[in-house]
């Protein structure tokens, strides 16, 4: 099958397209035509190693797939799944992330657990589908049932431009918040004004603690200034200022630390302004349904950058690299997905 697949990390010219075996399917699993893959923040990452993660190679990127039941495993609950039945792949199992230490999906064929499967909804394309689990269903949760997200927050979004940002700016939005998104180039905060955020921080030319201060005030102790909520999978260097923007009682949500997972902190601002820093992890267990749901009825539409084909991934992975992308980069193995 034609795939996309690096045999050794170190760079991200090590990443090829060309021919790769296909996967040789179990008994309890189902073979997958993937229709589409996309691309996440990690995958770069995973390329050029680094990460505490053993990636077994060669590997295959993509952790999020869209596709085709083309052929059932003998031990797969009869009815259960039919040829032809359009899914997602809950890219989670006990032998880790698919991308990560499990091949994914940008190939034409994925083989997996009957149980990792998810129904997409009518009216659902495999490229919308394609970007439901990692980064929406992460800022599904960030925002939902860990950060409590509501219409009396103001909240800020560091990196709003990426995958899990750019989902996380719309899901604020549909909770009612007040949402303040940065991006590091002029073209990208055009396009978060284009899918709602009421104000936007080019980080590029300004200071995002600076345009905090100077908008909503110096955070005080009794209670006035700064705003309720930062998203921060950052870390690094921003680590301490989105501390400095929260208001009293605000809390600071993360999920990632792509800049650093260990900054400087300071700790007073914890206990001055009683601020919460709250992890999140993954998506909840009824995330990606309930996205599929949203993006059936119309309600959510995922932002993909670019639909393309696998030839086109190392080209991808480099903009990736670059931060030249707003939003997702979907694969499409087979024409016409
Ligand atoms: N825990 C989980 O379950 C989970 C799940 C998904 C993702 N994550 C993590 O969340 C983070 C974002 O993932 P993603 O898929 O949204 O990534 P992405 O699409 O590559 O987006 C990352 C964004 O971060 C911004 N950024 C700021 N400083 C950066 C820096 N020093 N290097 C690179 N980008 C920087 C970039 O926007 P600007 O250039 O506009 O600033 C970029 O658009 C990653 O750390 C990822 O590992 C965690």
């Amino acid at each position: 099958m034609k795939a996309v697949f690096f045999e050794m990390q170190g760079s991200l010219d090590n990443l090829q397209v060309g021919d790769f075996p296909e996967p040789t399917m179990k008994p309890d699993e189902c073979l997958i035509r993937v229709h589409a893959a996309a691309l996440n923040g990690f995958e770069p990452m995973m390329i050029i190693g680094g990460t505490s993660l053993k990636t077994p190679l060669p590997m295959i990127p993509c952790g999020d797939v869209a596709g085709e039941v083309i052929e059932i495993g003998k031990d797969v609950p009869s009815g259960q799944w039919n040829i032809g039945d359009r899914v997602i792949i809950n890219p989670y199992s006990d032998k880790g992330m698919m991308g990560e230490t499990v091949r994914g999906g940008a190939c034409e064929y994925v083989s997996t657990n009957h149980q990792q499967l998810i129904r997409i909804p009518d009216g659902v394309s495999y490229a919308d589908a394609a970007c439901t689990i990692i980064a929406y269903g992460t800022a599904h949760r960030m925002i939902g049932s860990r950060g409590q997200v509501c219409s009396t927050d103001t909240v800020l979004v560091l990196g709003a431009t990426g995958g899990v940002g750019v989902a996380a700016v719309q899901f604020a939005k549909r909770a009612g918040a007040k949402v303040i998104a940065c991006g590091s180039s002029d073209w990208k905060v055009e396009k978060l004004k284009e899918i709602g955020a009421d104000a936007v921080i080019d980080t590029n030319t300004t200071d995002f603690y600076e345009w905090i201060k100077d908008n909503y005030g110096k955070p005080t102790v009794f209670g006035t200034g700064g705003v309720n909520v930062v998203i921060n999978y950052i870390g690094g260097e921003t680590w301490v200022k989105s501390l400095r923007c929260l208001g009293k009682g605000g809390r600071l949500l993360t999920c990632g630390a792509t800049a650093g997972y260990a900054p400087a902190t300071d700790i007073r601002f914890i206990w001055s302004y009683e601020l919460a820093i709250l992890g999140s992890d993954g998506w909840d267990e009824n995330g990606p349904a309930e996205i599929l749901d949203m993006m059936a009825a119309g309600e959510l539409k995922p932002v993909i950058h670019a639909t393309c084909p696998l030839a086109d991934a190392p080209a991808m992975l480099k903009l990736q690299y670059d931060r030249k992308i707003f939003g997702k980069v979907v694969f499409t193995p087979v024409e016409n997905s």
